[in-house]
């Protein structure tokens, strides 16, 4: 895999692990780091041998936001015809792969836009959320005003976006932020171990269960669940699911080949 500056790219077993390293900035989100992100994500889809992503930071910060020094003298014009959060920023969002988000320290503005933009956030006891916009004079630009309120609710969400007030671990998984909270030691380790038991299932149905929940960010219910259906269906198409059902019937671990 190609050589990274602000990013650690590692596979542990079937997991492929990125590691937001750009220690001075608490991670600030730079054009160089999105780049490199989006190409790490993009080689992890792309390994066969490879079944969930972990995306991390530091003990001190999942990511403080985008960088503030890059873009506080960008023009109107610049951002909007360079669509600045764009494309780059969303291609977690294209990754088939379950990206599991594991948080520790800060997780500011856009690193809270990024983690919502996994598919699992795992928070570390120190984990602190928070969409601080406001405060320089803008808005979340990365989703922040869209998936928080589908993660918290309403009231919970302008709160946070109107304030710029940060919410801890344990607010985070009362609010539905987070699937669970870790102490901070272990948390790459659970992210991995997630990861591990989710890499060894048949990964084409990993992949359509994963597109199925997240259609129902977009889709009304009718849609969603005939979404759901189709896919359903065409996992009978798969040689896993027929491994998977003898598997059962003959009470012996299915040996899933990802066909
Ligand atoms: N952009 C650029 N640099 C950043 C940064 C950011 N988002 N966050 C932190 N840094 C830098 C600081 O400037 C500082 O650098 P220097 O040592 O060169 O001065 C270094 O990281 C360490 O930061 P602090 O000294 O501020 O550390 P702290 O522990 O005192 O405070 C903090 C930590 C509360 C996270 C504070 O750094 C902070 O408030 N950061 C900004 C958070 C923020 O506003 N994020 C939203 C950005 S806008 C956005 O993300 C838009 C969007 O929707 C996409």
């Amino acid at each position: 895999m190609a050589g990274f500056g602000m990013i650690k790219v590692e596979t542990r077993g079937k997991v492929g692990l990125v590691t937001l390293d750009r220690p001075a900035a608490l991670n600030a989100l730079c054009d160089q780091l999105m780049t490199e992100l989006g190409q790490a994500l993009r080689d992890f889809d792309a390994d066969a041998a490879v079944g969930a992503i972990v995306l991390t930071g530091s003990e001190k910060a999942f990511a403080a936001g985008a960088d503030i020094k890059e873009m506080k003298d960008r023009t109107y014009p610049a951002v909007h015809f360079e669509d600045f959060i764009g494309n780059k920023w969303e291609t977690v969002l294209s990754i088939k792969k379950p990206v599991i988000a594991a948080v520790a320290g800060f997780a500011l503005g856009g690193g809270c836009e990024l983690a919502m933009m996994c598919d699992i956030i795992i928070a570390a006891g120190n984990a602190k959320f928070g969409q601080p916009e406001i405060r320089l004079g803008i808005i979340p630009g990365a989703g922040g005003s869209q998936r928080l309120i589908r993660a918290v609710g309403k009231s919970k969400a302008m709160d946070m976006i109107l304030t710029g007030r940060m919410m801890d671990a344990d607010e985070a998984e009362r609010s539905n932020l987070v699937t669970r909270v870790v102490p901070v030691e272990s948390l790459l380790d659970e992210a991995v171990k997630m990861g591990e038991q989710i890499a060894a299932f048949s990964q084409p149905s990993v992949a359509m269960a994963k597109e199925a929940v997240n259609a129902a960010h977009e889709l009304s219910l009718r849609e969603g669940v005939r979404l759901e259906r189709r896919l359903f269906h065409s996992l009978f198409a798969t040689e896993d699911q027929k491994e998977g059902m003898s598997a059962f019937a003959e009470k012996r671990r299915p040996a899933f080949r990802n066909a």
